[in-house]
């Protein structure tokens, strides 16, 4: 039985039928005071997954204690966590003294509440492995490559990725090389939350249909300066393609100020860009890991 929260209900209904199971929503209301009051289904079997995205994360991951101490409560055995976007992933080292490293924090979290965790390429930078992050459990890392490749084959006319940093390379190869699309990696210097400094390699882009790939649009402010320094260098036309659409309110108008025609986005976070379905990669993935 699949479970989900009403933030990601078209997904996880989707996810139900592409694999057959059946799916059932855990209730949740906020109240006025910011407190949650979560209400989980009765008649359950043994094992469930639980469905929901981490974007905005700090209210889910306590629902989520909530929702599992209480299915335990009711006799569940087994509970896995599909979260198409995985939290906290990006923070695995202390860049200054006293700093928390919530990779580490918020992955032994999961590790224990949960039997297993399911997600989609997590940004892992100094581990290879999601299990390094989550320890002791399956911890399954999924790649949407090979769907936005597909999706890319269908929607671009020979295309160059375009990946802005050194960390990119990894999604951008995977799903260029597969497809036989022409690639460059840029790099990228980050000065603060919304100030990044990027530096093209050298390429000829001229007249080129580019296509900038990362693992997640926040600010847009990264893929915004490749966006200007592509422009200046003659290309065609700059679309974009994400794995997960975080976006903060004014991400996408800056992003199609900066040149962008089309932002496309896998619907790892339900986001109006969602145009690559994930729903057969994780109806697979839950299959095989049951
Ligand atoms: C970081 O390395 C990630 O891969 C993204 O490039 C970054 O998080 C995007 O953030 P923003 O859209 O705020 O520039």
């Amino acid at each position: 039985m699949i479970l989900g929260f009403e933030d990601y209900q078209i997904q996880g209904r989707q996810l139900a039928e592409t694999s057959g199971f059946p799916f059932k929503l855990i209730h949740s209301h906020r109240f006025p005071d910011g407190e949650s009051r979560i209400r989980v289904p009765t008649e359950l079997p043994e094992r469930v997954v639980i469905c929901r995205s981490l974007n905005q994360p700090d209210s889910k991951l306590i629902e989520l204690l909530l929702a599992v101490r209480t299915l335990r409560e009711q006799g569940v055995q087994h509970i896995t966590l599909l979260a198409p976007y995985l939290c906290y992933m990006r923070q695995d080292i202390a860049f200054n003294p006293g700093e928390a490293v919530s990779q580490h924090i918020v992955g032994n979290f999961l590790a224990e509440l949960f039997d297993s965790v399911i997600t989609v390429d997590p940004h892992l930078h100094r581990i290879s492995r999601l299990d390094e992050a989550i320890p002791g459990i399956p911890a399954i890392a999924l790649s949407a490559a090979t769907t936005m490749g597909e999706f890319l084959k269908e929607h671009s006319q020979q295309p160059m990725i375009v990946g802005p940093d050194a960390e990119s390379e990894q999604w951008v190869r995977a799903i260029a090389e597969p497809a036989g699309f022409d690639y460059a990696i840029a790099s990228k210097h980050r000065l603060g939350d919304r100030q990044v400094e990027v530096q093209l390699p050298e390429k000829d882009f001229t007249d080129r249909n580019i296509v900038l790939v990362d693992d997640m649009i926040s600010t847009g402010q990264t893929l915004i300066r490749v966006a200007r320094k592509l422009k200046s260098c003659g290309v065609n036309n700059i679309d974009c393609l994400v794995t997960h659409a975080l976006f903060t309110a004014e991400a996408t108008s800056q992003l199609h100020h900066a040149g962008i025609r089309h932002i496309w986005s896998s619907d790892s976070i339900n986001h109006p860009t969602n145009a690559v379905a994930l729903a057969a990669l994780l109806a697979t993935a839950i299959k095989d890991h049951q």
